[in-house]
């Protein structure tokens, strides 16, 4: 059993302006395949602070991180760029192979400008924002990431 750590960016969400429906959506799906969720945190979009909490999370060894939302292309989405700050290597086919997945079920997916890689022992991804989109990707994900998770350790 892995641990999981939780994170939404939304700056509305962090303001308490809107229900974070995402980050509950990816605790009961992670749950469902035998991770433990240890931290759950909604933060605005900010680079500087989505990176903060990811080095944070990543200085405990938490082994998965995953981020959910920020992934567009409004001005305020950050969480790609943030997650380039701190990773130390780049995992591409999983977002490669997220998107391709994707684009099997909309063509929107090519405007998710999702990244992940490797801090530490911490492998973070960056998921969509909506509930539905958090749904497909890790369908398609979780079955092949224990394998990965487990060379990591
Ligand atoms: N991926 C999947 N699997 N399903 C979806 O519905 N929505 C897309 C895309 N990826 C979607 C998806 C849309 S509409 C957008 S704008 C981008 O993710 C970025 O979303 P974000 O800004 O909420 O991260």
């Amino acid at each position: 059993m892995f641990e999981v750590a939780i994170i939404t960016a939304s700056d509305k969400g962090a303001k308490g302006l809107r229900e974070d429906l995402s980050g509950p959506c990816i605790k009961q799906i992670v749950e469902e395949s035998d991770y433990k969720v240890v931290s759950m945190e909604i933060l605005p979009d900010d680079r500087a602070l989505l990176a903060d909490k990811m080095i944070e999370l990543a200085d405990k060894e938490i082994p998965l991180i995953l981020t959910t939302g920020g992934t567009g292309f409004s001005p305020r989405d950050n969480t790609p760029e943030a997650t380039k700050d701190v990773i130390e290597k780049e995992t591409p086919g999983i977002s490669e192979a997220m998107r391709m997945y994707s684009l099997k079920i909309t063509p929107r997916a090519m405007l998710s400008r999702a990244t992940s890689g490797i801090r530490k022992k911490s492998l973070i991804i960056n998921l969509p924002g909506s509930p539905k989109a958090v749904r497909e990707c890790l369908e398609y994900l979780l079955p092949t990431l224990d394998h990965g998770l487990k060379i990591m350790l």
